[in-house]
């Protein structure tokens, strides 16, 4: 599968930064920290975070990596110090027991087939390397729902086909056991409630403005791609009533393992 065509604005996905960035923070505090590591960040956006993981471990070397050229062009500042930054697809990455962590924060949903992947990851790990994933697994709120319902429709159905626009979490026990069959040596899988309190029931459009429809936009193109946001904007907000403040709740699955270390 190709990566997700490159459509990240990256003012409107940083407006709700500091609600984006706490999961980081708790995904972080999961990893069992030694210094000099080698680390990969898979889906490293802005290098903002990747540049807080690779000075908080302080790694030896840490690799950034993102399919978008708007994020990196940002990351390029951060680079140095043994940080460092590349384009490619997370689908093709792949390394035969290279890293002592691998990290991923908000980007492995738009990948499919995740047994197939962790089990890839898990490849790339040292004996003893750890895996820390955090992935929304928000489908069952309603500005998830009014996207899946609206790409359902024509002429959407139709342009999306073929596309794997936003593949989201499998349910949150699978990965659990998916860790179980690697071999994991300890884990820690959890779906977390983050609840974000937002001025009014518009800011929910414009969160998911800055993250879910952008995949949406980059498969529909800009011919369609207007239609698409004014239906999808008008379902969401007969499914979300008028609310100042309004509570977006957002689910998220946080995954954390460590590998044997042969002992
Ligand atoms: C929601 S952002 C998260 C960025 C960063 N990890 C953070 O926490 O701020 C998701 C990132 O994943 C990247 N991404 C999505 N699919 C990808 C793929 N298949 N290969 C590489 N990067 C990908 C996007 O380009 C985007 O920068």
């Amino acid at each position: 599968m190709p990566a997700q065509a490159d459509s990240w604005d990256i003012a409107t996905y940083d407006r709700y930064r500091a609600e984006r960035q706490q999961p980081f923070y708790d995904l972080l505090a999961l990893v069992e920290i030694a210094p000099g590591w080698r680390v990969a960040d898979l889906g490293c956006g802005t290098g903002e975070l990747t540049s807080r993981l690779h000075r908080g471990l302080a790694a030896e070397a840490t690799l950034g990596l993102d399919s978008s050229a708007h994020m990196l062009a940002t990351a390029a500042n951060y680079a140095g110090g043994g940080l460092s930054f590349e384009l490619g697809d997370i689908a093709e990455f792949s390394a035969e027991a290279e890293y002592d962590l691998l990290f991923s924060n908000a980007a492995l949903h738009w990948l499919p087939d995740h047994m197939a992947l962790l089990e890839r990851l898990w490849r790339a790990l040292k004996p003893g390397g750890q895996l820390a994933v955090q992935l929304p697994a928000n489908q069952p709120h309603p500005t998830q729902v009014a996207a899946v319902e609206i790409a359902a429709r024509e002429p959407y159905a139709a342009a999306l086909a073929g596309h794997s626009v936003a593949p989201g979490a499998l349910a949150v026990e699978r990965y659990a056991e998916v860790l179980h069959a690697l071999g994991a040596a300890k884990q820690h899988v959890r779906l977390q409630v983050y609840a974000h309190e937002l001025p009014d029931e518009t800011h929910a459009f414009t969160w998911i403005r800055g993250s879910l429809l952008t995949g949406y936009e980059a498969a529909l193109g800009p011919e369609l791609y207007p239609r698409f946001e004014a239906a999808y904007r008008a379902r969401l907000f007969e499914l979300i009533p008028p609310s100042a403040p309004y509570l977006l709740t957002y689910r998220r699955i946080l995954i954390w393992a460590r590998k044997w270390n042969g002992e």
